[in-house]
């Protein structure tokens, strides 16, 4: 009787102990942010540019309505996603860049985002901070990481810690004319989008190399719809090219995260689609709580279309939880509460192959 007493104990520690290990297995350490103003939070407060958002009203709903940088009235995607997996918001890199203790900062997640950053390097240049260079940080990041902690240590926390990326909204207003670019004179569509996604592919085997391993890509949003984009319409109706162009990139960004995976079949990836997340949020609004898709909260203009805010003294709206645009170009802290919501617990046509949750599990 003790015998098995003794025994079954024994059995349950070691159940829970198996228990035990296979979660924290799955746990995912930190998460590792490159993209543009969706989800920047505060490189920019760095740089000497003009796309720099460190005044009121931006970060009214964020505790102390502190300006941080976030291209927003309160948080943004990537606060979102720390928030779904119980992590703290990384910081800024350029935070970081100066502290003795860096390493172990780094070891938390780090924030490398820069608004006005498109894939091309040619989008909104010397104003920030281009993916490309980015992922140069990321790199240094790594190696500082392996050099503190062991090359083993490094690649096992990077491989569970997960990236996410969002990327080439920028590179399609910059199509239209909007924000200040270089890009090749008459070049249609096809090319265009061909050009950003060869140039995405070096950037994700890079990081793949430097051991990352799980991706959350939130791809393009409708940008024609932006008020930004509906205000040189006739109309202010969509600007059908710029979500032309919404549409094919995110077509070939899927493309290029099936095509990195079957040539590395331990990356793994889920795309949060947000130009379907748009289209379902336009649409079915009332179901999210919104009542105003279509004028921003603050700028001015027809449809309070004005890229930022201003002047920098007019209050906001004051229903910001009702309306899905923030400025111009961004969304409110409620859309990309939402569409982060969807991100983590959502399915296709908004989150596939996996959702953020899986993402995490795996
Ligand atoms: C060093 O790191 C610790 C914890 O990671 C942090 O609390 C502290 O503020 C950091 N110190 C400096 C000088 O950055
Ligand atoms: C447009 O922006 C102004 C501030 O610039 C704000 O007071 C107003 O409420 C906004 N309009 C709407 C419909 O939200």
């Amino acid at each position: 009787m003790a015998f098995s007493l003794n025994h079954s104990l024994e059995f349950l520690r070691f159940f829970f102990l198996f228990l035990f290990c296979s979660s924290a297995h799955s746990h995912v350490p930190a998460i590792y942010v490159l993209g543009s103003s969706q989800v920047d939070a505060g490189n920019n407060n760095y740089l000497s540019t003009v796309i720099k958002i460190n005044f009121y009203p931006y970060g009214i709903d964020l505790a102390g309505g502190k300006s941080t940088g976030r291209f927003s009235n309160g948080k943004n995607a990537a606060d979102f996603v720390a928030e779904k997996l119980g992590l703290p918001s990384p910081k800024p890199y350029l935070s970081l860049t100066s502290k003795n203790n860096k390493t172990s900062e780094f070891l938390k997640g780090v924030n490398f985002a820069s608004g006005g950053a498109g894939v091309l390097d040619n989008i909104n240049q010397g104003l920030c901070i281009p993916f490309s260079k980015q992922v140069v940080y990321f790199a240094k990041t790594a190696k500082a990481i392996a050099k503190q902690i062991g090359i083993e240590q490094a690649y096992r926390h990077l491989s569970k810690s997960i990236i996410v990326i969002s990327i080439g909204n920028n590179d399609i207003l910059a199509y239209t004319g909007v924000g200040s670019s270089t890009i090749q004179h008459g070049i249609t569509l096809k090319p265009y989008v061909h050009q950003i996604i060869s140039s995405t592919r070096s950037k994700l085997k890079r990081m793949y190399k430097h051991g990352a391993r799980k991706f959350l890509i939130i791809g393009a949003g409708a940008q024609g719809c932006l008020p930004v984009e509906r205000v040189k319409q006739k109309g202010g109706v969509c600007n059908e090219e710029a979500n032309q162009l919404s549409k094919m990139f995110n077509q070939k960004l899927v493309s290029l995260l099936k095509e990195t995976q079957s040539k590395f079949s331990d990356f793994r990836y889920a795309f949060f689609n947000m130009y379907n997340g748009y289209v379902e949020l336009y649409r079915n609004r009332r179901t999210y709580g919104f009542d105003e898709v279509n004028v921003a909260c603050c700028g001015g203009g027809f449809l309070n279309s004005t890229v930022f805010c201003s002047p920098k003294t007019i209050p906001p709206c004051s229903n910001r939880r009702s309306h899905l645009f923030w400025d111009g170009i961004h969304n409110t802290e409620a859309t990309a509460g939402v569409y982060m919501s969807i991100a983590y617990h959502g399915s296709s046509p908004f989150v596939y192959p996996m959702n953020l949750k899986q993402l995490n599990d795996v």
